[in-house]
C-alpha cells in the first residue's frame, strides 16, 4: 500500500481505489480523524479552477491542516520556471496539488517534487481525483444493480474527466461489481479509444439518436464545450442541450453526473429535478479529496 504521487488513473491499483473509497464513505457519515501534525497542502494552478482548487483547499482545512497557494504575482512573473516553482514549494509543503495546461507535463514536473504530487488536471489528458470522485458518485446510487450503462456526452475528445474515468472503470482489478454498457456520442472520438475491456459493451451513437437512447441509461455523463482546448479550429461537438422531453424519458432511477462547470447544455432549471446529482458530486469531491489527502501525505 501507498501512494508516492497520483498522476494519472494508472498510479492506482485496487487496495488504493478500496481504501481511499472506504475512507471516503466514513468521512461522509461524520466519521474521521485530523491529520495528526500540522500538515500543509500547496496548490499551484497554472490553468483556471474553481471547484478542484477550493476543494482541496478546504478539505485540507476541515482534516486541520493549512494551505498555501502560488500566487498570481509569483517570480514566475521574473521568468522562474515552473521546474524552479515545484523544486521552491515543495520545500514548504507536504504534498503539492498542480494543474497545468500542457498534457503528460506531471511526470517531468514531479521530479522536481520532494513530497507527493496530485494531479488536479493536465490539459486534456487526466484528472484522477475527478475520476475518483465520478467513480464514487456512481458507487452511492448504484450499489445494486448488476448491469450499469452510462452515456457520455459533449465534447469527449477534450475531456479528461470522461479519460480518466474510463481508465479508473477500466482499472482490472477495480471491479465495479457491474457489467458496463457505454453508450457514448462518438462521432469524433469513439470512446473505445480509451478503453478496451473485452466484457464493455460499446454503443456508438449519434447525437440525433440520444432520444431514442436515453430510456435505457443508468448515468448520463455530461461535459460541456472545452473552446479553450480547440485550438485553430473551433469544432462544435456539444449539440446536444438537455431538454424536458429527454429528462421525461430517463429511468426513474437514473442519476445525471456532470464535472462542471456547465454551459448551455445543461440548463439550471433540471438542477431541482431528484435525479440531478451534479451538486452532490462537487459535494463527494470533499470526502473523496479529504480522504486522499489523508491517504498520501
Ligand atoms: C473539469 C476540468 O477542469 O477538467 N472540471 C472539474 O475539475 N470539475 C471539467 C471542465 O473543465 O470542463
Amino acid at each position: 500500500m501507498g501512494l508516492k504521487h497520483l498522476l494519472t488513473v494508472n498510479d492506482l491499483k485496487k487496495e488504493d481505489v478500496d481504501a481511499i473509497m472506504r475512507m471516503a464513505s466514513r468521512i461522509h457519515q461524520g466519521h474521521y480523524e485530523l491529520l495528526k501534525s500540522n500538515k500543509i497542502l500547496a496548490t499551484l494552478f497554472f490553468e483556471p479552477s474553481t471547484r478542484t482548487k477550493l476543494s482541496f483547499q478546504s478539505a485540507m482545512y476541515k482534516l486541520g491542516g493549512q494551505t498555501i497557494d502560488l500566487p498570481i504575482n509569483s517570480s514566475q512573473t521574473k521568468g522562474e520556471s515552473d521546474a524552479d516553482t515545484i523544486k521552491t514549494i515543495s520545500k514548504y509543503a507536504d504534498v503539492l496539488v498542480l494543474r497545468h495546461p500542457k498534457n503528460e507535463i506531471m511526470e517531468y514536473l514531479s521530479n522536481y517534487s520532494d513530497v507527493p504530487v496530485i494531479n488536479a488536471g493536465d490539459g486534456s489528458n487526466q484528472h484522477p481525483t475527478q475520476a475518483l470522485i465520478d467513480a464514487y458518485t456512481i458507487r452511492q446510487y448504484n450499489h445494486r444493480k448488476e448491469e450499469l450503462t452510462i452515456m457520455f456526452t459533449g465534447d469527449l475528445i477534450h475531456s479528461r474527466t470522461v479519460r480518466s474515468l474510463l481508465e479508473l472503470l477500466k482499472l482490472d482489478e477495480f471491479n465495479l461489481d457491474f457489467k458496463l454498457h457505454l453508450i457514448s456520442t462518438c462521432k469524433y472520438y469513439p470512446i473505445e479509444n480509451y478503453i478496451n475491456i473485452s466484457d464493455v459493451k460499446f454503443t456508438c451513437i449519434d447525437e440525433n439518436q440520444i432520444d431514442q437512447y436515453i430510456g435505457e441509461v443508468d448515468v448520463l455523463y455530461m461535459t460541456r464545450m472545452q473552446a479553450e482546448r480547440h485550438i485553430g479550429k473551433y469544432v462544435n461537438y456539444n449539440k446536444f442541450i438537455m431538454t424536458k422531453e429527454l429528462l421525461d424519458k430517463m429511468k426513474m432511477d437514473a442519476i445525471i453526473m456532470h464535472p462542471l462547470p456547465r454551459n448551455e447544455e445543461l440548463p439550471e432549471e433540471f438542477d431541482s429535478n431528484y435525479r440531478a446529482k451534479y451538486f452532490q458530486q462537487v459535494k463527494n469531491g470533499l470526502f473523496v479529496r479529504m480522504a486522499l489527502i489523508k491517504y498520501i501525505i
